[in-house]
């Protein structure tokens, strides 16, 4: 299949050959879970560089298996690259793309609001351990990652939108400052999926994803990818992978993934039209104080989302006017969505960061960045928009009961 095709055709069809064993051939991939394949005959000059999946030639799963060559070449064909990787989880794409690109020494710039897990791999891992040394800046500001960019930095590492506050970074100036100084850009792309946002066409280098979380979209798998276009990085990133981790998706969830890709186009579409209903009932609302929606023009980046992206995706943050209180009575009511962390998948799920997933920071920390108590992350499904507004509206009735003078 061309690349040229549609994202819509590529998500449906790309990477899934028919099996020439079931006659006409399977119209989906089967998930093949064998760990070894049979070889035709004992061929002494046979190497791996010869075996060859692109040719249906397989020797060994955790070298390649159909399934995940199958899903590999649909992530790289969604996300416009050359080479895919999946992964059995978005930590281990990340963990992955960091030890291809950098060794001891080197030193790395990264957004100050990244994924908390990505913050602690740098922390713990990369500068305690292996004597990494990483800046973390202010990347809604080019210039500040500009000012951190050194002699020895390897890699810029960027997300946007970030999580909870949703900031955005600009992708093709802090690609070009990369560029210009030798590095390389990687972006996690997991809030947007590529139906948002397209990093390497943007200039990046490498896009990671969790593909827990909207290309798999069902919660239901855990799964990471890696996309690149450049041969030299993907040489790297298939000898840590397939050789020296052996951090691969398995066939069952390479098989769940690929299937989650396929209504990929028509999901994201669903959770952005909710999402921006909620976000512009939520501004209304007298009982939230902000709401943080890339798509909402009275985000401070709005122009940017407009320009880099093609979508505004499906996640927003609100702060309720109130307390703690207030937010666990308001979390307590809802019936629709779930408490819980996560993103991405078809159930609509909501979080308090700072009694959850951000937890762990300082409350310092966590209030300098604005990441108060009363700060609520929603992943928005897509149930019947009314549906979810109906829940919310519950919660906001039951922190108004809270706050009624007891009946004498
Ligand atoms: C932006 C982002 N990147 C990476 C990860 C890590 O992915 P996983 O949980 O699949 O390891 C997450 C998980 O929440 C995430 O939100």
């Amino acid at each position: 299949m061309s690349h040229d095709s549609h994202v819509e055709t590529r998500a449906v069809s790309h990477g899934e050959e028919p099996a020439p064993e079931t006659g006409r051939g399977d119209v989906v991939s089967p998930i093949h879970l064998a760990s070894t394949f049979a070889l035709p005959a004992l061929d002494t000059g046979l190497s791996l560089e010869d075996v060859d999946p692109a040719r249906g030639e397989f020797l060994y799963s955790r070298l390649s298996n159909p399934t995940r060559h199958a899903v590999e070449q649909r992530l790289a064909a969604l996300e416009g690259g050359t080479h895919g990787f999946a992964f059995s989880s978005g930590t281990a794409a990340i963990n992955t793309a960091l030890l291809a690109t950098v060794e001891p020494g080197d030193h790395v710039v990264a957004f100050d609001d990244l994924y908390a897990g990505t913050r602690r791999m740098l922390e713990e891992l990369f500068v305690k351990r292996l004597n990494v040394e990483v800046s973390f800046v202010d990347a809604t500001d080019t210039g500040n990652v500009e000012a951190a960019i050194r002699e020895d930095t390897r890699l810029v590492w960027m997300e946007t939108p970030t999580n909870p506050l949703m900031k955005l970074c600009d992708i093709g100036a802090i690609a070009s400052v990369a560029h210009e100084h030798g590095a390389l850009l990687g972006v996690d792309n997991t809030f947007m999926s590529p139906l948002c946002q397209r990093p390497l066409a943007l200039g990046a280098d490498l896009v990671a994803h969790s593909t827990t979380k909207y290309l798999n979209g069902h919660s239901d798998s855990v799964g990471g990818a890696l996309v690149t276009d450049c041969d030299e990085l993907a040489e790297s990133l298939g000898f840590l992978q397939q050789v020296a981790l052996g951090n691969m998706l398995a066939p069952f969830d390479s098989y769940l993934l690929l299937r989650g890709t396929k209504t990929l186009p028509v999901r994201m579409r669903q959770h952005e039209a909710n999402a921006r209903r909620i976000a512009e009932y939520l501004e209304d609302h007298e009982q939230v104080s902000r709401v943080l929606y890339p798509g909402l023009e009275s985000h401070p980046q709005y122009d940017l989302a407009r320009e880099q992206q093609t979508g505004f995706g499906g996640v927003l943050s609100f702060e309720l006017d109130g307390d703690i209180d207030d937010v666990v009575a308001f979390l307590g009511n809802l019936e629709q969505f779930t408490l819980a962390v996560s993103l991405g998948g078809v159930e609509s799920l909501i979080e308090c960061p700072a009694a959850m997933t951000h937890e762990p920071i300082p409350r310092e920390e966590r209030e300098a960045v604005g990441i108060t108590d009363t700060l609520i992350r929603v992943s928005v499904g897509i149930e019947h928009v009314e549906d979810l507004l109906a829940d919310l509206d519950r919660g906001f009735a039951a922190v108004d009961a809270t706050h009624q003078s007891p009946s004498p």
